[in-house]
């Protein structure tokens, strides 16, 4: 196997996973694990490493390039397995190998490995390491993705590799995202940053003020998964700055379960509504992810650039169906209501006895920060002819709201 150059002594000597199809809950077809190569005139040093069992990948393409005894150094950006999984095979290989990381990361290695022989060396912003012809610069950058997180800059090549930033889950033989295509890759780094990012969205905003300070040239980014953004990096950083900051098209995505097909009467006079009314609409069944594109994670990538989202349940034992619980559950994590611009929402439903399912979503969306309208739409057993009819008109109203945002 060989490595793939991305500049003068620079190097993907990352690993493809083709058969991941989830993780932690989020459906993809497969991933990458990038691990880079810089070898300076003096020094060589591998960026990042892989997911455990990975390993002989990494080090099969390192082999490409250098004996991969003659690595000098490590640096891992970011603790989470996927990345740092790798290291214990690569510290015994390598015994006394500095492997600089952030202060967060040291207490955090010594948490998922054996760390006691390992050489930890801390690094701050701004510190430095020489490689001879080429400097790598650290940046903290916690929470993105977690506490121990830093971005690396290579300033002889104007290379950024943040880590998770500006990843993709997917797993294909083009390395950058001109091979992929730019909508394609943009389309799978919208759903890493709908499914992973969501929450971290002010502090995104925050990291791409304090970047854009610095007065640095990024002529190509190098994420830890997907494909490396060499001729689109104006556009994922852009597209990192409209997400965060809400930025979204006429659009509504409905989403919702049904027991005998009410709930689903409604989505469908509710999304008809929408529809004459000029919205760009997303339908989505759900069912455990069974229907296809309506997975949880393939909702909230629609939902990322929607202002509007629309959730129906029927009543099932006075609780909202465990499948649209589930959803919720997943909406309140990821906290829509901190990308700066609000979401507007609306809960309906059916029910046989009590009811209750439309009050409950009406309460998550607003723990989600989104702005809910009024108190919903529940009808008792069938939606007659009326009923239908009040939910066209709702979609109607939706999107007059929706266009005058
Ligand atoms: Fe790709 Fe936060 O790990």
């Amino acid at each position: 196997m060989k490595a793939t150059q991305l500049a003068e002594g620079v190097w993907w000597v990352g690993a493809i996973d083709w058969n991941l199809r989830d993780y932690h809950g989020y459906t993809l077809p497969g991933t990458t694990y990038n691990a880079y190569l810089v070898v300076g005139t003096e020094k060589t040093v591998l960026i990042d490493t892989c997911y455990p069992g990975f390993e002989e990948q990494v080090l099969g393409r390192v082999a490409s390039v250098v004996d991969p005894k003659t690595i000098d150094a490590i640096v891992a950006n970011h603790i989470e397995v996927d990345h740092s999984g790798g290291l214990p095979k690569m510290a015994r290989m390598l015994p006394g190998v500095p492997i600089y990381c952030t202060e967060i990361a040291v207490k955090g290695l010594g948490r998922h490995y054996d760390t006691q022989d390992w050489n930890l060396q801390v690094v701050k912003t701004g510190d430095t390491l020489a490689l001879g012809n080429k400097t790598l610069t650290f940046l903290e950058a916690p929470m993105l993705h977690w506490p121990d997180s830093m971005f690396t800059y290579l300033a002889e090549d104007e290379i950024l590799f943040p880590n998770d930033a500006f990843g993709q889950h997917i797993a294909s033989s083009e390395r950058f995202d001109d091979e992929l295509g730019k909508d394609a890759s943009l389309s799978h780094a919208q759903k890493f940053f709908a499914n992973l990012i969501i929450p971290l969205a002010p502090k995104v905003l925050k990291k791409l003020d304090q970047v854009g300070g610095l007065g640095i040239g990024i002529s190509m980014i190098a994420p830890s998964h997907g494909v490396i953004w060499r001729s689109h990096a104006g556009d994922i950083l852009q597209a990192y700055t409209d997400w965060s900051k809400g930025v979204s098209k006429e659009k509504v995505t409905i989403v919702y379960d049904t027991m005998h097909g009410s709930t689903d009467r409604m989505a469908q006079a509710l999304a008809d509504g929408a529809m004459d009314g000029g919205l760009e609409v997303k339908v989505c069944l759900l069912r455990d992810g069974r229907y296809e594109g309506c997975h949880r994670s393939d909702i909230v990538t629609e939902m990322l650039d929607s202002k509007a989202i629309l959730i129906g349940s029927p009543t099932l034992e006075d609780e909202v169906l465990p499948t649209v619980a589930g959803f919720l559950s997943y909406l309140r994590g990821l906290s829509p209501g901190l990308l700066a611009q609000k979401k507007i929402g609306f809960a309906f439903g059916s029910h046989g006895g009590h009811g209750g399912a439309v009050k409950q979503i009406g309460e998550s969306m607003q723990k989600a920060g989104i702005e809910v309208l009024g108190d919903g739409y529940e009808v008792t057993f069938r939606p007659d002819a009326d009923e239908r009819e009040a939910c066209y008109r709702a979609g109607l109203a939706l999107a007059e709201r929706v266009r005058s945002l």
